[in-house]
């Protein structure tokens, strides 16, 4: 279930022109790009409706989690907008996915609905400290596995995980089940604040759909060329694998 191009770009800014000019000038270079609280939350949705002009695929990036009747309000109001993608928070229950599934489902059909799993910047301590007990990896990538097989139950179309947890997940949700992946740094660039990184052949080899990634395409100096260049990357690896 995947995009023709893995690469989404991730537009995380409030400045609505940068945004729209950079979402047309990746048209064609990216399988899409994503907006999320720090966009939305200032442009709403006719800043969207600038960027999905651009005439490719938007996954619209807003972790919706309260109890299901309010987030099942909220999704039905953003239905409208026909995000490729859309997420809600896992951690908000089986309930809650699947008012989630449902209210989608009765739309335009085109819309993914994911989970979030865990977020990468939780570790096994800050899972102890929420009251589940972790005792390290293992026992977070159980977490996140449980978590991707209680989406998958509930009708959602897949998740946004770490690397890490690629395998673990395919493992438990099979081969259709979509996989969105954050934390992606092609060998050549700066990780920033990311921890558990992987580059986007690594992602992609053990399974990734999407590969969501903001600043190695959005800091650089021609964004263009970056995505190339990923792209380039990716179609090496994957000729190689091949031989
Ligand atoms: O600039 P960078 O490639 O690090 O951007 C990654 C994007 O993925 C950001 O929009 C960030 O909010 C998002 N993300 C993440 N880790 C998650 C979920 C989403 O980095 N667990």
């Amino acid at each position: 279930m995947a995009f023709d191009n893995p690469i989404f770009c991730a537009l995380d800014t409030t400045d609505l022109e940068w945004a729209v000019a950079l979402a047309h000038e990746l048209h064609g270079h990216v399988g899409g790009v994503k907006i999320g609280m720090e966009f939305f939350y200032a442009h709403g949705r006719e800043g969207y409706a600038r960027v999905a002009a651009s005439g490719q695929p938007v996954f619209l990036d807003l972790k919706l989690h309260d109890i299901p009747n309010t987030v099942a309000g909220g999704l039905g109001a953003l239905a409208s907008l026909a995000p490729a993608v859309i997420n809600v928070h896992a951690q908000g229950g089986s309930a809650m996915m699947r008012a989630a599934a449902d209210t989608l489902r009765g739309g335009s059909g085109a819309t993914k609905v994911i989970a979030v799993t865990l977020l990468t910047s939780l570790d096994a301590d800050d899972l102890n400290a929420l009251g589940y007990r972790a005792d390290g990896n293992d026992a977070t990538q159980a977490h996140v596995q449980n978590l991707a097989q209680l989406a998958r139950t509930a009708g959602l179309d897949g998740v946004v995980c770490s690397s890490h947890d690629l395998k673990a997940i395919r493992q438990a949700c099979g081969p259709d089940f979509l996989t969105v992946v954050p934390g992606i740094r092609p060998a050549s660039v700066d990780a920033s604040d990311q921890k558990r990184i992987a580059t986007p052949a690594w992602a992609r080899k053990n399974g990734a759909d999407v590969l969501v990634i903001g600043r190695p395409i959005t800091r650089a100096d021609d964004p263009v060329a970056a995505a190339r260049a990923i792209n380039a990357e990716l179609t090496a690896a994957e000729a190689a694998s091949r031989v």
